[in-house]
């Protein structure tokens, strides 16, 4: 589903480049939910920016649901983003004068669907996430915790392929940190949303099923599944 292979990437500072990633190789299967886990400046958002097609990677390849995304042009990527990818901001990214629905009915709206439609969709999926009493409330009217809910239920509504969080409990005290991580977990066993969830907590990535542990922009253990495609094949799924 995701595959990224051989991802190295510089940013250049003054004249001298600065490697951020090195080598990095992983998969992720459809259904399963990972923690990126590393410290502060260890290279987690660059890597979720590079794997969501927000930038391209200075060497390597990433694959998403059989998309070479780092060849796709700017106007290829825009679309494929807002069909085939989720995100899940730390500062939640709500658009503080529309309602909570229609925070949820935004990328919807982009995709041309018909007003009854989203509506009934981004009512579905507030009901999911514990919002259907405050579905006509604005964000600033929310607590944290409730507003990350509605950023969640913002991810899914166009059923992507994958969600990224970049550190979404990181503005949330303990007590709802734990519960917005029981949301992902029960919308992951229930719905089957295939999540990455970069944090630099372990207490968030133990809750996961598996941890890719990244430090200095390496991989700590390599990921045994990453094989090169040669070997692997294209699998039989559609
Ligand atoms: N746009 C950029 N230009 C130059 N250096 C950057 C840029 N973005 C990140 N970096 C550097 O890359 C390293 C990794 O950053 P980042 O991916 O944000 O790490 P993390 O999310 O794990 O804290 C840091 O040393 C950071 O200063
Ligand atoms: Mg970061």
């Amino acid at each position: 589903m995701l595959a990224v292979q051989q991802l190295s990437h510089s940013f250049l500072n003054g004249t001298e480049p600065t490697q951020v990633l090195a080598g990095i190789d992983f998969r992720v299967e459809r259904g399963e939910m990972v923690a990126l886990l590393g410290s502060s400046g260890s290279g987690k958002s660059t890597l979720l920016n590079l794997m969501a097609g927000l930038m391209k990677p200075t060497e390597g390849s990433i694959r998403i649901d059989g998309h070479q995304i780092e060849r796709m042009s700017e106007n290829a990527l825009a679309v494929f983003r807002r069909t085939h990818i989720g995100f899940i901001f730390q500062s939640y990214e709500l658009i503080p004068h529309l309602t909570v629905r229609e925070n949820v009915e935004l990328p919807l709206v982009f995709q041309g669907v018909k007003a009854k439609a989203r509506r009934a969709r981004a009512g579905e999926l507030l009901d999911r996430v514990g919002l259907s009493g405050k579905t006509e409330m604005f964000p600033s009217q929310l607590s944290g915790g409730q507003q990350q809910r509605v950023s969640i239920a913002r991810s899914l509504v166009t059923e992507p392929a994958v969600v990224f969080a970049d550190e979404p409990t990181g503005n949330l005290d303990t007590k709802t940190e734990a519960e917005i991580i029981d949301l992902l977990i029960e919308l992951n066993e229930t719905l089957g949303i295939t999540f990455v969830i970069v944090t630099h907590e372990h207490e968030v990535a133990r809750r996961t099923k598996r941890i890719i542990q990244l430090r200095d922009g390496k991989l700590v253990e390599p990921d045994p599944a990453a094989e090169p495609e040669t070997r692997r094949g294209e699998g039989g799924s559609p």
